[in-house]
């Protein structure tokens, strides 16, 4: 919120300080003649009390003018941040209008994120990519984002970036995201969602237009084949023999389930869990083993896997970088 990396967060930004700044001052005013008042007219032996001061004009009319141009110049700087931190009106009704209307890719919003229970899954329509709990973005780019929820009402958040929306089921919002330096830009879920609000993460990536268009196109890239031996294969085969595959997509492959993350290119990916853990061997394994203690509520099921099939699972999942 104070270290705004783009044109969206910066205009935010500066209203929040702007208020910040006028209500410190107020506050130093009323908290200091306060005080003044009190030390002033404090009780002595042999005081008298003080003469009210009533029907004072002016000072009537200036404590009543003061506030109402101060709420007057908020008012005004909130309204041209709004419009600074909104895509433009045009941009989202005449894209809404292509989605209502079966429309071409390439009409599409560049980046769709659909809010879960808990966990954001990420699209990019135009390339057919399809991530989750990380959102890349080329640096310099506005991106127009369309937000949705499979489920109930989420809030996107990533404050460097600019505003929130409200993810809602079956009403689709828009907005821009833009990262004018490269980094990652920590965000989450800002509206009560259930027990697990509290895990549910997500990450803005913002990288060079070149680094990003090479990550598009690996993302791009179907899995590769099982491997033919080894541990791997072994955890290939249990995928798609145990539920896995009812669930999560592994692009290439039989597995198609849209529930939970798509798992094509996991092992690329910074977290897991929808960022609760850096996403480690050690760690994917203790969330197959039960990931019930890692996220109590989750709908990733505990399926009492023994330790040969987490460490073949692991394996597996390794591959898919
Ligand atoms: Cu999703 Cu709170």
């Amino acid at each position: 919120m104070f270290n705004p990396v783009s044109p969206q967060g910066l205009a935010i930004s500066n209203v929040f300080i702007l208020t910040l700044l006028i209500a410190a001052v107020i506050f130093a005013l009323v908290a200091g003649l306060v005080i003044y008042i009190a030390v002033k007219y404090r009780g002595r032996p042999g005081a008298v009390d003080p003469e009210p001061n009533f029907g004072h004009t002016r000072l009537e009319m200036a404590w009543t003018a003061g506030p109402a141009l101060i709420l007057a110049v908020l008012l005004v700087l909130t309204i041209k941040a709004m419009g600074e931190s909104d895509p433009a009106a045009s941009d989202a009704s005449a894209r809404a209008a292509n989605v209502a209307s079966g429309q071409q890719a390439s009409d599409q919003p560049d980046i769709v994120v659909i809010g879960h229970q808990w966990w954001w899954e990420v699209r990019y329509p135009g390339p057919g990519v399809v991530t989750a709990n990380e959102i890349y973005l080329p640096t310099g780019k506005r991106m127009l984002v369309r937000v949705e929820s499979a489920d109930v009402n989420h809030d996107l958040w990533i404050p460097q970036l600019g505003r929130k929306m409200d993810m809602i089921a079956g009403q689709p919002n828009y907005i821009t995201l833009e990262a004018d330096v490269p980094g990652v830009y920590l965000g989450a879920c800002s509206e009560y969602c259930g027990v697990e609000h509290g895990k549910m993460l997500i990450r803005a990536i913002a990288e060079s237009p070149q680094a990003f268009q090479s990550w598009e196109q690996e993302q791009k890239v179907a899995a590769p084949a099982p491997p033919a031996g080894g541990n791997a294969a072994v955890g290939a085969q249990l995928f798609a023999q145990k539920t896995c595959i009812s669930c999560h997509a592994i692009n290439g492959t039989a597995a198609n389930g849209r529930a939970g993350p798509d798992l094509s290119h996991l092992a690329s990916r910074q977290t897991l869990a929808s960022g609760v853990i850096p996403n480690t061997p050690k760690n994917l394994a203790d969330w197959l083993k039960n990931p019930q203690i890692i996220k109590p509520g989750s709908y990733m099921p505990n399926l009492q896997l023994t330790d040969g099939e987490v460490q073949g699972l692991v394996a597996y999942l390794e591959t898919l970088k």
